[in-house]
């Protein structure tokens, strides 16, 4: 690819240079593009073309992918995955610069956490030979108050239970749920999250 550009380079430069009054301008879907800018138009935006009197010349290949269209060096989002469009040998190639985990509607990058109702969840990554793999997974869990602040298990706070405040209530977590007790008495079971 490198070579290609070089070749078609040099002979724009020894066609300019041959005959210097040949400096068309390009006209594109009705558009008129200088001698010798960069073209980026929507219909052909995955490639970038040089006018050159008055003929795009590729210059650069994206990257076509799924239906959609990396320019070399961008950034695709997508899944929580980013991809990225690097020049080859064979033109141009995809590959996967970063991913997050994908976990309940949101994107949350590797070491990074994620809060609802007071349960952590951490993003871990693994390598899997050449593959990486994402995986979110609970490491802490605490109790929720009557005002949705979170509190430490075995610790006292006020939670309403069918429609009364109550005093004196705290929470276990036991292996499967999140027990509730106010004054004894289990008054809320939640799941435990299951990663
Ligand atoms: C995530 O944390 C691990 C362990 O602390 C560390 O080795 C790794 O570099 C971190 N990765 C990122 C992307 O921050
Ligand atoms: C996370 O890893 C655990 C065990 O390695 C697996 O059982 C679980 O399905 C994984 N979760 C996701 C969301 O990939
Ligand atoms: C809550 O506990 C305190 C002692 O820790 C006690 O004095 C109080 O009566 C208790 N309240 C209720 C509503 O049981």
């Amino acid at each position: 690819m490198t070579l290609v550009v070089l070749v078609s380079l040099c002979a724009v430069l020894t066609l300019s240079y041959a005959n210097p009054l040949n400096h068309h301008n390009c006209k594109i879907n009705g558009k008129t593009y200088k001698n010798g800018v960069i073209i980026r138009v929507p219909e052909i935006y995955c490639n970038t073309y040089k006018c050159v009197d008055g003929y795009p010349s590729l210059l650069e290949k994206g990257c076509d992918w799924e239906g959609e269209c990396i320019p070399v060096k961008g950034t695709l989002v997508k899944n929580c995955k980013t991809y990225t469009c690097s020049k080859s040998t064979e033109g141009s190639s995809i590959s996967l610069l970063e991913i997050d985990c994908d976990f309940k509607n949101k994107c949350t990058p590797v070491n990074g956490t994620l809060v609802e109702d007071c349960i952590t969840y951490t993003c871990f990554l693994y390598e899997n030979g050449d593959e990486r793999i994402v995986n979110m997974s609970s490491t802490k869990i605490m109790c929720e108050d009557k005002d949705g602040i979170c509190r430490n298990p075995g610790t006292e706070f006020k939670l309403v239970v069918n429609d009364k405040l109550s005093d004196n209530c705290t929470c276990e977590i036991k292996e499967n749920s999140i027990d509730y007790k106010c004054n004894k008495d289990i008054c809320r079971r939640r799941k435990k999250p299951s990663v």
